[in-house]
């Protein structure tokens, strides 16, 4: 287990997942599979490797299968015994093992800033995590895990990867100057119009954040920001003007899988990373490049 001094965790899956409609229509995007397990529980995953045992996830209407998939599944266990199969009742019994399961509703869509404020009167003025699951992280070392290794009274820590400046209006934006890993963030900015940066790569914002319970208090005060809602890169901001603000280069990848793109490259990963699949996927791949036969 990483060195962590974080036990709490947030996690935001209250979104509507568009770009994946219209398998998302019914399906939570958190529950798209990617092989075996859903994408939410890569992220609950990740928390547990890092030292978290209290998650707080933040749903919405339609999401409450979200419940259900980290809870026991007694009759399903009962079926599997009998069959004996073995392999399939411990992956489904140690669904979330190692930590306890909080939900709360976010009745309306104002943005992810407001989401992790759902989470104020549960986490309290405890140092916290927040995990989007959409950003799936495959590293070494579980990666909020690496972020919490910073931790310091007051301070916040984001997760931050380089990208070209073509992409920066897609992402929270740190500006400062990468040392050794580590940016003390002078300035922040929600999805930046195009044009607006001027570095390249620029230093976005991927969804792991560790945070202190200040923040809500932060939250609680903001006005809307971009695309009119409340922006936990807002918030992030004025930590950042405070000098309590650190973008951590961290070891590892991220994938986008709330994008149709982001998705396929995540499961190709996924297999490639599985010794039980990665032979048979890896000659499939170079099959398929090598002729236009299936
Ligand atoms: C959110 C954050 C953004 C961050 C991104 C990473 O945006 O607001 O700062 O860069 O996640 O995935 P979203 O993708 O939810 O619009």
């Amino acid at each position: 287990m990483a060195a962590s001094t974080i036990t709490r965790a947030v996690i935001p899956a209250a979104g509507a997942g568009t770009r994946l409609l219209p398998a998302t229509k019914v399906v939570p995007k958190e529950l798209m599979p990617l092989i075996d397990r859903p994408v939410i529980q890569w992220a609950v995953e990740e928390a547990i490797a890092s030292g978290v045992n209290d998650l707080l996830i933040v749903t919405s209407r339609g999401k409450s299968l979200i419940a259900d998939h980290f809870d026991r599944h007694e009759e399903l266990e009962h079926l599997l015994e009998r069959r004996q199969k073995e392999r399939e009742l411990e992956a489904v019994r140690s669904v979330g093992e190692g930590a306890r399961f909080h939900y709360t509703r976010q009745a309306e869509p104002l943005g992810l800033g407001h989401a992790v404020l759902q989470g104020a009167a549960h986490i309290g003025h405890h140092p916290f995590g927040v995990l989007l699951p959409d950003d799936v992280m495959v590293g070494s070392q579980p990666v909020l895990g690496q972020l919490a290794a910073h931790l310091q009274p007051g301070v916040c820590v984001v997760a931050a990867i380089p990208v070209p400046r073509a992409e920066a209006s897609r992402y929270g934006i740190a500006s400062g100057r990468m040392q050794d890993g580590v940016m003390q963030v002078e300035h922040l900015v929600e999805k930046p119009p195009p044009g607006k940066v001027t570095t390249d790569p620029a230093w976005a914002v991927m969804g792991r954040y560790v945070l202190d319970g200040g923040i809500f208090d932060v939250l609680a005060g903001l006005p809307p920001g971009a695309g009119g809602e409340i922006q936990l890169t807002d918030a992030l901001a004025e930590r950042a003007r405070e000098g309590r603000l650190l973008a951590v280069a961290f070891e590892g990848r991220r994938y986008d899988v709330g994008d149709q793109l982001g998705y396929v490259k995540a499961v190709v990963r996924a297999a490639l990373d599985r010794p039980d699949l990665a032979p048979a996927v890896s000659r499939y791949l170079r099959d398929l490049m090598e002729s236009d036969r299936w």
